[in-house]
């Protein structure tokens, strides 16, 4: 029996349940978990899409990745898409700026080996990335006060694995050495194997489809929750969401969940109204097309400004239009943004009597203990969270140059990329 790291386990390219049922034939039969447990695993070849540079083009070529080590986990991605905050990295803003380097925190896929040490997972499970993990067990984790964890929250100067500072993916120089190739985000989504810490990653239902589970990986969590945990959005309220990208779309769609009475959405991008339309949005703003701020055009249409304002574009002047929108004496704005160092925040302290500013990353969510939960709640009832209206293009894999296209002329909420 072969042990679980060959080939011939995994079909290249196949549906999801397809290689759920591969596994299980293969890996879980008495003599092949013997056998998986004696045979050390080994390095596998894998597609990835690499970055040489900032705003080079991704390179998409072969990456040795080395087998997980000790509580770390090796997972065959099957469907990955792009954030803003990847666009972000790929031009080299608010990151460490090491190359080469592997991008991409929006996924789904299927566990294929473990490390020592993992109890919670193993090879076929379904699961889900995150880039904010979870390790349970430090202060943090213990807290019901926030979603950081001491070790596995969001980094984004970090770009080896925590177990021992190195990397588990490689390329061949010119003279055959290897040479390291660096992780982004607890993550590196954008090949086709990548090796993360078990803290980083969720095992989910396996009915539930992988291709949209992706988006729960990071937009649509970061703004579902931003309305949910972040700001509690109540019923009857009025909301004003900044930026009509996927992630403000997410918090559109956490407000009308929770029935706000109105949900108003802010760009300049004609085109986002479109896509928040077809979503469900009815109350629209182009700051451009207006001769006064946006602010003042939201106070006026809501008598005195909205309960709750989002700000979705990582932009400090939108944040401050964000922040004056909202009413005088109870209103709060959520940033979910991620805004160029090195600005600082555009409010006076003393405007913070009247009003207030909460940040929201990955919508205030413990991922590996709620994101389950939220997986279902997309899945079943009359009011699930409609995860379809996100995903405006597909492409395969090797497209991903075009995806990031979509993505930066402002074409696309989100790109999925089947592998
Ligand atoms: N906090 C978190 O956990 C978290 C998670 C994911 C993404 N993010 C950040 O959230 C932001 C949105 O991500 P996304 O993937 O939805 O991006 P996106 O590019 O799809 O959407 C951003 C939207 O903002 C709009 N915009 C730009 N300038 C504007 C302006 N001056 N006024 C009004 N609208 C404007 C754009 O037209 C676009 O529709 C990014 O900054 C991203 O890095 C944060
Ligand atoms: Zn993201
Ligand atoms: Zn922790």
């Amino acid at each position: 029996m072969a042990p679980p790291q060959s080939d011939s386990l995994l079909p290249e390219k196949s549906s999801p349940a397809k290689v759920r049922e591969a596994f299980r034939l293969s890996c879980f039969s008495p003599t092949a978990m013997k056998a998986s447990h004696m045979t050390p695993l080994r390095p596998r070849a894998s597609e990835a899409a690499v970055l040489w540079g900032p705003e080079e083009p991704f390179v998409i070529q072969e990456v040795q990745v080395e087998p997980p080590q000790r509580l770390e986990v090796r997972v065959k991605i099957l469907f990955t898409s792009i954030c803003h905050t990847d666009l972000g990295a790929w031009k080299g803003e608010n990151v460490v700026t090491v190359y080469p380097r592997i991008l991409g925190h929006e996924a789904a896929g299927v566990v294929e080996s473990v490390g020592e040490g993992v109890e919670d997972m193993r090879a076929g499970d379904h699961v889900v990335p995150i880039f904010h993990g979870e390790c349970g067990d430090c202060a943090f984790c213990r807290s019901d006060k926030t979603n950081m964890c001491a070790v596995y929250r969001v980094d984004p100067s970090k770009s080896v694995m925590v177990g021992d500072g190195g990397t588990r993916f490689s390329v061949a120089d010119a003279a055959g050495e290897r040479r390291p190739v660096y992780h982004f985000l607890n993550t590196s989504t954008f090949a086709e194997y990548t090796v993360l810490d078990s803290a980083c990653v969720v095992k989910i239902n396996p009915a539930a489809p992988l291709e949209r589970m992706c988006l729960l990986s990071c937009g649509i969590t970061t703004g579902v929750g931003a309305a949910w945990n972040t700001a509690n959005v109540t019923e009857g309220s009025t909301v004003a969401v900044f930026g009509m990208g996927a992630v403000g779309l997410a918090a559109a769609e956490g407000a009308r969940h929770r029935k706000a009475s109105r949900i108003i959405g802010i760009d300049v991008n004609p085109v986002k109204f479109d896509y928040g339309r077809k979503m469900g949005i009815t109350e629209f703003v182009n700051p451009r097309d207006h001769d006064k701020p946006a602010h003042e055009v939201i106070q006026e249409m809501t008598n005195g400004g909205v309960d709750y304002s989002f700000e979705c574009a990582g932009n400090l002047d939108v944040l401050r239009e964000a922040f004056l929108s909202t009413h005088d004496g109870w209103g709060l704005t959520v940033m979910m943004g991620i805004h160029p160092t090195p600005r600082l925040l555009p409010v006076h302290p003393m405007e913070l009597y009247y009003r207030r500013v909460a940040a929201s990353i990955f919508g205030g969510f413990k991922g590996k203990s709620q994101l389950p939960d939220l997986v279902e709640k997309c899945m079943h009832g009359d009011d699930r969270i409609n995860l379809d209206g996100f995903v405006t293009h597909e492409l395969p894999f090797g497209e991903i140059n075009e995806a990031f296209r979509l993505l930066q002329q402002g074409k696309s909420l989100r790109c999925m990329l089947r592998l």
